[in-house]
């Protein structure tokens, strides 16, 4: 288990939904009245001790541009994650943006959010050449998957380092006690597999300022990806204190 502080990485791509909301059509996304930019939010968040910036650049382009990751990989000084689609297109995007990590996620046009982890069993070939290939040019991988032990030993095989485990299940069950409690078991589990697989374990979806409290209790997390719930905290508070706040409660 690792006495480090678990790392906030501050996922921006919804200040990104909100611009698109109103200049989808713009020839430019930041200038001008466009609003708000998400790289200043991010460099912002930066400012408040987020430890990481995370951006999903998805293939139908509804909330982050390839504008906005060039201009974040300028301008932010802590580190890039990428969340991104296994195809050929965003390795290609990849392997130019040289982002310092790559979380290779599911896709579906038709979801509002990232539904389910990546299916590393049913894909074997493709995840292991997308991490092969990204780790060559220097780019760690992490690979964002459901808390089951079939998960976690099919992306031990992708020698890829990280891993992400998606929280969702468990945020989506957290007014039902008694469902909640089991999915923060599989979560406790699945970390601490992960963990004798040799993979470093982050985790992310749907962690919030209230169920913080628990997440922050697995034993050997090293990151947690968290969007959503911080920006909808700083429409009331700003970016900064969002950040801080999220902060004071995971540690
Ligand atoms: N991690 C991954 C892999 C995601 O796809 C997302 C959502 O984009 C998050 C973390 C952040 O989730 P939320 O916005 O619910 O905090």
């Amino acid at each position: 288990m690792s006495s480090s502080p678990i790392l906030l990485g501050v996922n921006i791509d919804h200040a990104a939904t909100l611009r698109q909301a109103r200049y989808r059509s713009a020839a430019t996304t930041c200038g001008g009245m466009i609003e708000p930019d998400p790289v200043e939010l991010a460099l912002a968040a930066e400012r408040a001790g987020a430890d990481g910036i995370t951006v999903h650049l998805r293939e139908d382009r509804r909330h982050i541009q390839e504008r906005d990751v060039l201009r974040l990989r300028e301008c932010i000084k802590t580190r890039l994650n990428l969340e991104m689609a296994c195809t050929d297109a965003m390795v290609a995007f990849a392997l130019k943006l040289k982002p310092e990590f790559a979380c290779l996620v599911p896709e579906n046009r038709t979801e509002v959010t990232t539904e389910g982890g990546l299916d590393v069993a049913g894909q074997r070939s493709r995840v292991r050449d997308t991490v092969a290939a990204l780790t060559a040019a220097g780019i760690q991988t992490s690979l964002f998957i459901d808390p089951d032990a079939a998960s976690l030993e099919a992306a031990a095989e992708m020698q890829s380092p990280f891993v992400e485990l998606h929280t969702g299940a468990y945020a989506n069950a957290y007014f039902t006690p008694a469902q909640a409690a089991l999915e923060l078991e599989r979560l406790r589990s699945a970390a601490a597999l992960g963990q004798r697989l040799g993979l470093t374990v982050n985790a992310g979806h749907g962690i919030n300022y209230v169920n913080i409290a628990q997440i922050r209790t697995i034993a050997g997390l090293h990151e947690l990806n968290i969007g959503h719930s911080i920006l909808s905290r700083a429409l009331f508070t700003g970016i900064e204190e969002a950040v801080r706040e999220m902060k004071r409660r995971m540690h």
